[in-house]
């Protein structure tokens, strides 16, 4: 980690106090010297930091900034990170690189997306300050293009369980991959791969996963304002580098397992099923085309299918597509 996100940690961790430069030279195991210029760089970033003569430096406030340093540092693993501050879509970044070759896995996270982009073609609303977007891009070797379809439902837990993490409050996931809190989406997931054809296997996927961690200030735009909220309320806040690290680390850990042996290994599932908002209850199942029709969600089987029962009596398990939670 570079000296000034060290430094960074550092003073936060002695919340408020000051701290001498000669303390925080032998305490980091730098020169006086690297320690303010590492200050410099900090009040350069936009962090507010005082400095005293004889009393040393302390944290006024800490500007909520990311950085690929920080994210990479909490996520443990061992990926590559890459923050902007715009683009049109984390997604494309993601293509591009594939297309240039770079080996997984690789990580773009922004603060603003020009050109978000949702499923089924709609646009994902990703305004500058207020969120968390980023994009995953996987180049397993030889992978079938069937079991490269978990990442999704993987992100999803891994996601989840990132935000219960960081925020200390309770995320549901709604099937197949929205997350809920307080009954609004706070997080949406698209999954985009290029597979194969002839050996059948993926070439490659980008997991895109769009947080909205504070609401906009004068709410969302009014075709979601229904649905959409924000992991923090109010006068709250959380660390969008830390949150964005923990995403990484769980769905790293998931990733691996389910790479490393023969068989898919399922164990996010369980994650995936207690925070399931979906099951026992009465649904629409909706298909493009077609009219809505009512089901009951039984179960969530190891593909994460959806079983559901329709009200004659019929038992179908969904692979994909969208449903809504009747009231
Ligand atoms: C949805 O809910 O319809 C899925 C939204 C996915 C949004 C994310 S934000 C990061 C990545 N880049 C995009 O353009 N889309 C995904």
């Amino acid at each position: 980690m570079a000296t000034h996100n060290k430094l960074l940690e550092y003073l936060e961790k002695n919340s408020g106090e000051y701290v001498s430069g000669a303390d925080i030279a032998s305490d980091l195991g730098v020169s006086g010297t690297a320690v303010w210029k590492a200050v410099r760089k900090l009040k350069a970033l936009g962090h507010e930091i005082d400095a005293v003569t004889n009393k040393g430096y302390r944290l006024i406030n800490k500007a909520d900034l990311l950085s690929a340093a920080v994210i990479t540092d909490h996520a443990g693993s061992d990926v590559t990170v890459e923050v902007f501050d715009e683009v049109i879509s984390t997604n494309d970044i993601c293509k591009d690189r594939a297309a240039d070759k770079q080996k997984e896995v690789y990580i773009a996270v922004t603060d603003h997306q020009t050109g978000g982009r949702g499923r089924r073609g709609r646009a994902f609303y990703s305004p500058a300050g207020t969120g968390l977007y980023m994009s995953i891009l996987l180049r397993p070797s030889g992978m079938s293009a069937e079991r490269s379809l978990n990442f999704t439902t993987m992100a999803a837990a891994a996601v989840s369980q990132a935000i219960e993490e960081v925020s200390g409050k309770t995320a549901g996931i709604k099937w197949v991959n929205d997350i809920y809190m307080d009954g609004r989406k706070v997080c949406g997931i698209l999954t985009e791969a290029s597979f194969d054809l002839e050996s059948g296997t993926l070439d490659y996927a980008v997991v895109g996963i769009g947080i909205n961690v504070h609401t906009p200030e004068g709410g969302f735009p009014e075709e979601i304002s229904k649905i959409a909220g924000a992991v923090c309320s109010e006068g709250e806040t959380i660390d969008r580098n830390l949150l964005a690290g923990t995403v990484i680390r769980n769905f790293m850990r998931y990733y691996n397992e389910a790479c490393s042996g023969p068989a898919p290994s399922y164990s996010y599932m369980d994650e995936y099923r207690k925070r399931s908002i979906v099951i026992g209850r009465k649904i629409q199942v909706l298909s493009a085309g077609s009219e809505p029709v009512n089901a009951e969600a039984i179960a969530l089987d190891d593909s994460c299918r959806l079983i559901v029962r329709y009200e004659d009596g019929t038992e179908e398990a969904l692979g994909s597509g969208e449903i809504s939670i009747r009231l």
